[in-house]
């Protein structure tokens, strides 16, 4: 590592005869040995599934529908270590992928199923399934060497049958789907003296991945970091592996993914490879912009909406509930109570509610005295201004019932001379008030 921050003379001058090496192959066979991309708009990718384009330049590998696969690779593949005449050296092989991406889930915990950036000898993914296959491969191939795909997949749901550590890794697949070394998703921060700091994958936060792979010294590492950071010194994954003999002459390179039973979708926002030499660095500032995150069931409400319907809403059940409550009471407090006698007896009847009012509520203030069974109490009626006595007995009282009905005839003048006199007595009930 220390060489290639501190290159000596001889690395310069080897460095510029490798340039030259590979300017003449390109010229003399018109082989691209690199690509960059910010953004994918007017570009003539190879998609499958249900990737896309967007109409804003993004990479939408899935797109939020369950158990779908979606593939997109570069239009023409790429030739290890040819020379100007277009024969094969057995020459160190190597390659460097880098990617900016973004992977949406309703939730990170439940999110279905992953990506991966992939260089195989075929772009031709098709004999694949979805789900925990990451349209890789199928249910009776993992494994198989003629696969020939070498894949970093970025794993969003954990999975028993490929041995997964959870469901937020970063793994090396060679053909097989169990992963040669996985990590959980994060990096070694360069700025807080190398310390591991997690990262989720499917957190919809833009991030950029690093594959490399140095065929001389067979070694294949990986690393991961938010958007805006450097590629971390030391790498989340490395691991031994000689891919000349997975991979052949020619590869394919691209991304798979899938979904499962959680609406997730997986972006690309740019995407770089060179072949035998560091992938171009991805221009971010011109990444195209990420949708809105997409919604699922109903829209969530304001917090305004949160916090004030439920006041409201408990503010006018007390409202409803205490004028119920009110009402009750008051038809209760005025009770009337009909009585055989007085459709006999009575040409007038005053309403309990009136002699209430009449008597400022039966107040001691007003009581004239104790009549048989009963007290009497002075009042005033409201509309009238007509100043009358009254007499309350209770209703379940027999006795002053009894004494009423025997001096009938008292009753009969009393009601008689009713609208001219100023007294009159009133039979008046009255329940639980
Ligand atoms: C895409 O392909 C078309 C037709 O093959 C070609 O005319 C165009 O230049 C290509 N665009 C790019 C960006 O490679
Ligand atoms: C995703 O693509 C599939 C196949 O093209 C289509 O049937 C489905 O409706 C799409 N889903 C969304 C959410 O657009
Ligand atoms: C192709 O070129 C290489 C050196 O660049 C040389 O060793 C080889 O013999 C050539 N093969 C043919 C068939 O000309
Ligand atoms: C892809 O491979 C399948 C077999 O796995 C084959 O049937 C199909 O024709 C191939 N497609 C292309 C475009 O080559
Ligand atoms: C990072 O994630 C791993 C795996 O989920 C967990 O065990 C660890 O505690 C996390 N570390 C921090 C600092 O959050
Ligand atoms: C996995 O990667 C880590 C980090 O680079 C490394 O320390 C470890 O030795 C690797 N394990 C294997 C089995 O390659
Ligand atoms: C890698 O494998 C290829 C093919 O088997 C072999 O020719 C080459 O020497 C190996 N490379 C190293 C560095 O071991």
């Amino acid at each position: 590592m220390s060489s290639i921050k501190h290159p000596t003379l001889l690395q310069h001058l080897l460095f510029f005869f490798f340039l030259l090496v590979l300017g003449l192959s390109e010229l003399a066979t018109g082989q691209q040995d690199q690509f960059v991309y910010s953004g994918f708009a007017d570009t003539n990718l190879t998609l499958d599934g249900v990737a896309t384009i967007t109409p804003d330049g993004l990479l939408e590998l899935t797109n939020g529908t369950f158990r779908l696969r979606g593939h997109a690779f570069h239009p023409t593949p790429f030739y290890f270590g040819k020379t100007p005449n277009g024969t094969a050296v057995q020459a160190p092989r190597s390659f460097a992928v880098s990617y900016v991406f973004a992977i949406y889930c309703v939730q990170a915990q439940t999110c279905g199923h992953g990506m991966a950036s992939v260089v195989a000898a075929s772009s031709n993914f098709s004999d694949t399934m979805p789900t925990q296959y990451l349209g890789l491969i199928n249910d009776h191939n993992n494994g198989d060497p003629a696969n020939r795909f070498f894949a970093v997949e970025l794993d969003t749901n954990w999975n028993d049958e490929f041995k997964d550590i959870n469901n937020n890794n970063v793994g090396i697949d060679i053909n097989d789907l169990v992963s040669v070394n996985s990590s959980s998703a994060g990096y070694y921060d360069d700025s807080n003296e190398g310390n591991f700091q997690n990262l989720t994958l499917a957190s919809y936060e833009m991030m950029q991945v690093w594959v490399e792979y140095d065929g001389g010294r067979r070694q294949i590492s990986v690393s991961l970091a938010p958007i805006n950071m450097a590629k971390p010194t030391k790498p989340l994954l490395s691991t031994s592996y000689n891919l000349s003999t997975v991979l052949p002459d020619m590869v394919y390179v691209g991304f798979s993914a899938s979904t499962g039973s959680f609406d997730s979708r997986q972006y690309v926002l740019g995407w770089s490879f060179g072949i035998n030499r560091p992938a171009p660095a991805i221009d971010i500032t011109k990444l195209p912009k990420l949708p809105k995150p997409p919604r699922q069931g109903p829209k969530p409400r304001s917090k305004v909406l949160e916090i004030v319907l439920p006041i409201v809403s408990a503010a006018f059940v007390l409202a409803v509930g205490a004028t119920v409550i009110l009402l009750v009471r008051r038809r209760l407090r005025y009770a009337e109570l009909r009585e055989d006698w007085e459709t006999e007896f009575g040409p007038h009847r005053f309403s309990y509610k009136d002699l209430f009012h009449a008597t400022k509520g039966f107040k001691n203030k007003n009581l004239l005295g104790f009549g048989g069974f009963g007290k009497v109490y002075k009042g005033v009626l409201p509309k009238s201004k007509m100043k009358i006595a009254v007499k309350r007995i209770s209703h379940d009282s027999k006795q002053g019932m009894k004494e009423f009905g025997a001096n009938s005839s008292c009753a009969t003048s009393f009601l008689g001379i009713g609208w001219n006199e100023t007294l009159f007595d009133r039979m008046a009930r009255q329940r639980h008030f």
